[in-house]
């Protein structure tokens, strides 16, 4: 098949790579145009595990063609993709207006009978806009879909190659085929459903999973006044199969491009609707509270921070990325300096856009860096090859050996045995 995808971030080059490997013709799409260049090249311009490998291979081959021309890619596809961003407003709600100028550009090019499939994350409502958008612009024969997109960054091409489901909005025969035809090869349960329930399911799915974080947190913070632990009580409850292990990670709260704008957003379509959603509104506040809660117990353990040496390990929203989109650990640093502490971070893979996000960061070459005469060191991201450093010679170079885990990497008693203090969340 022909497809083109509008968009070409983590979830539009991504789904683009895998179609280009099953054998279709992809365009990736995207007006920025440096993007495209680099593209091009065979180069991707974020971190993301695996995608570079399988972008270059598929530009040789031209099977994946990026470019920022809309007409050459959706003149010829029988599918195109809207894959653009659907960041937060001021006010919670997601802002469209990528999505409704994508479906304009690409209006006067499209093909008849083609089915146009929106992937980004969006109101239940958005897809029958995108349809009424083209429609003004255009006279052509055409369907409307909804597909939305369930990968996480840092696992997104095994995510787009092995789906667990495939969730298909469509209210017409031919999109219905098409969308099966185009997915045949990927495995993974299919729903096939109506458009606006599939919209539905994917801010229910991020709304639920930000919910078991936000009330694994509560009970981790209810742990630490009552002498339990955390971690065996997830494990505790995880093992039931009702339950299921995952998402239930206590630490300084969810971040990232998706989880935070993704809660807002539902929150407050269900506000416009006259529907008090409390459940949704808790977590929310708790997630916020958890990142205010790490920070007084950096206070409580070291005093006064005005002119502290902190060393802080991990700057993205979570491991193996580079993203660090309302990442916890930046908006922890800010506080800090805030303060007056004298920070100093290290981070696999996201210093370069921590530099850019917070003036006057410091930051170390190797994560050992941070240690220097610091009062205490920081885990915010959870990062393993934090756990395999080599904590005695840090412990040398640290003014007071101090480690305060925001996200329960390290061993405590391990580290306590060490000649540590530990501090970890919801653990004695
Ligand atoms: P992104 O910011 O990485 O990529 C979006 C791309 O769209 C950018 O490269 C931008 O230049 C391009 N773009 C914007 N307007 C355009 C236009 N009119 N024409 C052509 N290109 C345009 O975003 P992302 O993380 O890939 O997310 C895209 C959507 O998918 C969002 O709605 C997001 O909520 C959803 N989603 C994201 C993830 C994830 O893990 N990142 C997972 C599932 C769903
Ligand atoms: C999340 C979802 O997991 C994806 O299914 C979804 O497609 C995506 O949002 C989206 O809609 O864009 P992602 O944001 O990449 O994916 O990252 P996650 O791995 O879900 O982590 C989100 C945040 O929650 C991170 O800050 C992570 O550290 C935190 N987290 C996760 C916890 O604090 N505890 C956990 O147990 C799990």
């Amino acid at each position: 098949m022909k497809i083109a995808i509008i968009g070409a971030g983590y979830v539009g080059l991504t789904s683009a790579a895998v179609f280009a490997k099953l054998g279709h013709t992809v365009w990736a799409v995207d007006n920025n145009e440096d993007k495209i260049r680099l593209l091009q090249k065979g180069n991707v311009p974020f971190f993301e595990p695996k995608l570079p490998e399988l972008v270059k291979k598929n530009v040789k081959t031209g099977r994946l063609i990026p470019t920022s021309d809309y007409s050459a890619a959706v003149k010829e596809s029988d599918v195109v993709f809207i894959c653009v961003g659907t960041p937060m407003l001021a006010g919670g709600e997601a802002d469209l207006s990528q999505v409704f100028a994508a479906a304009k550009q690409m209006a006067k090019y499209l093909n008849n009978g083609v089915v146009v499939v929106n992937k980004s994350t969006v109101p239940v409502g958005t897809t029958e806009k995108v349809r009424e958008i083209i429609r003004k612009n255009s006279k052509i024969n055409f369907d409307v879909a909804s597909c939305p997109e369930f990968l996480r960054e840092g696992h997104a091409v095994e995510n787009t190659l092995n789906p667990e489901r495939i969730v298909v909005g469509v209210d017409s025969k031919r999109a219905k085929k098409i969308l099966a035809k185009l997915h045949e090869k990927l495995p993974g349960e299919r729903v096939i459903t109506d458009i606006r329930t599939a919209e539905m399911v994917k801010y229910a799915s991020n709304a639920f999973l930000a919910t078991k974080i936000s009330f694994i947190n509560e009970i981790a913070n209810l742990c630490e006044e009552l002498g339990a632990n955390v971690s065996d009580v997830a494990l505790g409850m995880g093992l039931d199969s009702r339950i299921g292990k995952a998402f239930l990670h206590a630490g300084i709260g969810y971040g990232g491009s998706c989880f935070p704008k993704d809660t807002r957003a539902l929150h407050s379509i269900a506000f416009s609707h006259n529907y008090d959603f409390k459940l949704l509104k808790a977590v929310i506040e708790i997630n916020q509270l958890q990142r205010k809660k790490f920070l007084e117990k950096v206070k409580k353990s070291l005093g006064n921070l005005k002119g502290k040496k902190i060393g802080v390990l991990g700057l993205a929203f979570k491991n193996n990325t580079d993203d660090i989109r309302e990442s916890a650990a930046i908006e922890i640093i800010e506080l800090l300096m805030k303060e007056g502490a004298s920070v100093t971070a290290y981070d696999p893979k996201a210093i370069a856009n921590a530099k850019r996000a917070v003036s006057g960061l410091r930051t170390g070459a190797k994560p050992e860096d941070v240690a220097k005469d610091a009062s205490a060191i920081l885990i915010l991201t959870e990062w393993t090859e934090f756990a395999k450093l080599n904590w005695k010679s840090v412990k040398t170079a640290m003014k007071r050996p101090l480690i305060l885990d925001g996200r329960n990497l390290l061993n405590p008693e391990k580290m306590r045995k060490m000649g540590f203090e530990y501090v970890g969340i919801g653990t004695k």
